[in-house]
């Protein structure tokens, strides 16, 4: 996709992007991920971590997993200067292109009841609220909301 600067590229997330990732969540989070957190999904077979680069900068990220036909969005975010360039649509189709093509039929994700952006952004491809689970996140203390992305008809 075309960026402001240039082309945005997505591909795998490696070790090295974890400083940066580490940044955004920083800034973008309100339970913020640690370092030794990316480490731990990096290195877990059944992770899908993608990062969006402008160049050789970071400037979003997608982490998920796949367990048998049961996809699972953990984080997303992308550097609050990039934002509405379309970045996380471009994350998200391309992990629900590659947890449907590893197999999941059911996409699932929680997202902060009071995250409108994010609800909104899941709701355009198809995300459903099907329940909520409560005190789910932590300063402050809110209720997720779960969403589904449901197989194909
Ligand atoms: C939510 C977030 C990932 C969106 O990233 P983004 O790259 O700006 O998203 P996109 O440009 O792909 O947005 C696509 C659509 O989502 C919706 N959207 C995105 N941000 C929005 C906002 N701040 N307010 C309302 N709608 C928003 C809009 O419908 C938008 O389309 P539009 O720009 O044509 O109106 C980003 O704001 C972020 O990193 N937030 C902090 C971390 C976070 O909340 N992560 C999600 C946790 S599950």
């Amino acid at each position: 996709m075309e960026g402001k600067a240039g082309e945005i590229i997505i591909s795998d997330m490696t070790e090295q992007d974890i400083p940066d990732a580490v940044e955004i969540e920083r800034i973008s989070c309100a339970a913020p991920w640690s370092e030794a957190l990316f480490l731990n999904e990096l290195r877990n077979p059944l992770s899908v971590a993608r990062a969006a680069r402008l160049g050789r900068l970071l400037i979003g990220y997608l982490c998920a997993n796949l367990v048998v036909d049961e996809g699972h969005i953990h984080n997303l975010a992308v550097h609050p200067q990039f934002r509405r360039l379309g970045v996380a649509s471009a994350l998200i189709e391309d992990a629900i292109g590659m947890l449907r093509d590893g197999g999941a039929r059911f996409i699932y994700l929680e997202v902060r009841d009071s995250n409108e952006a994010a609800r909104r952004l899941y709701g355009r491809f198809g995300f459903e609220v099907i329940g909520a689970r409560k005190d789910y996140y932590q300063s402050p203390v809110e209720h997720a909301a779960i969403m589904l992305l449901k197989p194909r008809p």
